[in-house]
């Protein structure tokens, strides 16, 4: 696909179809992404495939704690300050303003989304050691980006979401990730249902003028 034709697929999908994403498929897309650049080449990242039964069964013990109220607990809440600036503070709540329009207060949906991890036949977590500095969080973001735009690239829909790592144990349980890797993410991919309501709220978000985050100075 043309780069242009990715870069502008790169819009987020909370409803899958069951259709089975290929393991080869996702492991030549994750191995292609490795070339991505990180801070003196540490590649601090690694990469959990679920699929099948053991998603299934993250699926099901994860909306069981969110039934049973179990608060979220992501492994970078203890990492990373929840004090926002102003500036991402106002982004945020415009979009949750223009959440409660365009979804036409069927906020609902997006949370019913959420919870059944927007029945990705796929995930991918993605982790880097607990002892990090912040440089392997933003070399993490960057391996995440070329996961999804080679993902896109490969015809496959994707769904970045912090919701789906918010019981980190239970990921390392099911993915058998080791106790010394923080889970960062996580990457739903599949492919997109297209009859779904949480996929057509003719809701495309909107990004800050151009001029409130560039500025060229010569
Ligand atoms: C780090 C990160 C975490 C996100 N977490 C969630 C989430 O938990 N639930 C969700 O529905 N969307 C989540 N999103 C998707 C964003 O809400 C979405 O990318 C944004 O609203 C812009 O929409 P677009 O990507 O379709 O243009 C997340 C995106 C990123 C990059």
């Amino acid at each position: 696909m043309d780069f242009e034709e990715v870069f502008n697929k790169e819009r987020v999908t909370r409803k899958f179809t069951n259709r089975r994403v290929n393991e080869k498929l996702i492991a030549k897309i994750v191995e292609k992404a490795q070339q991505s650049p990180s801070l003196l080449n540490s590649q601090p990242w690694r990469a959990y495939t679920l699929m099948g039964e053991p998603l299934e069964e993250l699926k099901k013990a994860s909306k069981e704690n969110i039934e049973a109220g179990v608060k979220a607990n992501e492994d970078f809440a203890s990492m990373l300050s929840l004090n926002w600036d102003t500036f991402p503070s106002q982004n945020m709540a415009t979009m949750g303003a223009s959440q409660t329009y365009f979804f036409r207060n069927k906020l609902n949906l997006f949370t019913k989304a959420n919870n059944e991890m927007f029945n990705a036949p796929a995930i991918v977590f993605l982790t880097i050691p607990k002892t990090s500095p912040a440089w392997s969080v933003f070399d993490l973001g960057i391996f995440a980006q070329s996961i999804m735009l080679l993902a896109i690239d490969n015809g496959l829909s994707i769904m970045p979401a912090h919701s789906l790592v918010s019981y980190p144990d239970l990921v390392r349980k099911y993915a058998r990730i080791p106790e010394g890797e923080m889970v960062g993410m996580a990457i739903g991919l599949g492919y997109p249902d297209k009859s779904a309501e949480v996929n057509d709220l003719k809701y495309v978000p909107d990004r800050v003028p151009f001029e409130k985050i560039y500025k060229l100075t010569k």
